[in-house]
């Protein structure tokens, strides 16, 4: 036996439109991210656009977190805090937004890049994305959570990239945090088996070092050992009867 939540069609009508309101606000604010912006600034705007639609940025508070959003820059991992820093000319950065709308969470992140970055940073970016979408590619009922984490782990790691072990993706819904805790590296036909009606983060921080972390003594901002660049990506998807949904997209309908 699990403890993992399963959502019914209903639940799923609101997790489409919470992941729909994240997405759209990471879309709108592509155009901004400009050398000089700072992190502040690209926080106050996605609050103000979740407030305006009646959604609450689910990090606010959240573990005492003091801001909206995270915001990653270039070795920073994950859970990047907002602050005074200007964005610079070569800088990649993950957004990740979290949308709570009438009782569901949307959790999504992806990569920005600030004016001219080097082809490696690219590389970087681009491996990422695509173990994101193989991962999801893969998912349906009767898998296990580790073909997740052994997908990611081997196209990253043919491509001379490391995964990150401390952080993962997680469980997700009603709750910010959720069992199971979906690991991205592993191995096939181990952990839980994904049944209809699941719903969770996938999000692969993938290191162009060693995927040894280490967080910082404001208690969030977590980085790379080795000061190497990090990427990420994440979507929240729901399993149904025969494959997957991305809640997480600015579907145009
Ligand atoms: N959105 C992050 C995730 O993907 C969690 C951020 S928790 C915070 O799980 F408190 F740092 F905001
Ligand atoms: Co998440
Ligand atoms: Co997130």
């Amino acid at each position: 036996m699990n403890s993992i939540k399963k959502y019914n069609e209903s639940d799923f009508v609101k997790l489409r439109k919470a992941g729909k309101l994240a997405a759209i606000a990471l879309d709108n604010i592509k155009d901004k991210i400009l050398p000089g912006i700072t992190t502040r600034k690209i926080d106050e705007i996605i609050k103000k656009f979740l407030r305006d639609h009646n959604a609450y940025p689910a990090p606010l508070y959240y573990r005492g977190y003091p801001k909206s959003i995270c915001t990653s820059i270039n070795h920073v991992v994950c859970h990047g805090i907002p602050s005074d820093k200007e964005l610079k000319n070569g800088d990649i950065l993950n957004i990740d937004v979290t949308a709570y709308l009438d009782g569901f969470h949307g959790d999504c992140s992806k990569m920005f890049c600030v004016g001219d970055i080097s082809v490696k940073a690219k590389n970087l970016i681009n491996v990422t994305k695509e173990c994101l979408n193989r991962s999801i590619k893969i998912l349906k009922p009767g898998i296990h959570f580790g073909n997740i984490g052994h997908v990611i782990q081997s196209f990253a790691e043919e491509k001379g990239f490391s995964v990150v072990r401390e952080f993962c993706g997680h469980g997700v819904g009603e709750n910010f945090h959720e069992e199971p805790n979906v690991l991205h590296y592993g191995n096939k036909n181990e952990g839980p088996i994904l049944e209809e009606g699941m719903v969770f983060t996938i999000e692969p921080m993938i290191n162009e070092g060693k995927f040894e972390t280490k967080v910082l003594k404001d208690g969030w901002t977590a980085v790379t050992k080795d000061k190497s660049l990090s990427a990420q990506f994440e979507h929240t998807v729901g399993i149904t009867n025969n494959g997957y949904e991305i809640f997480t997209l600015n579907k145009i309908k």
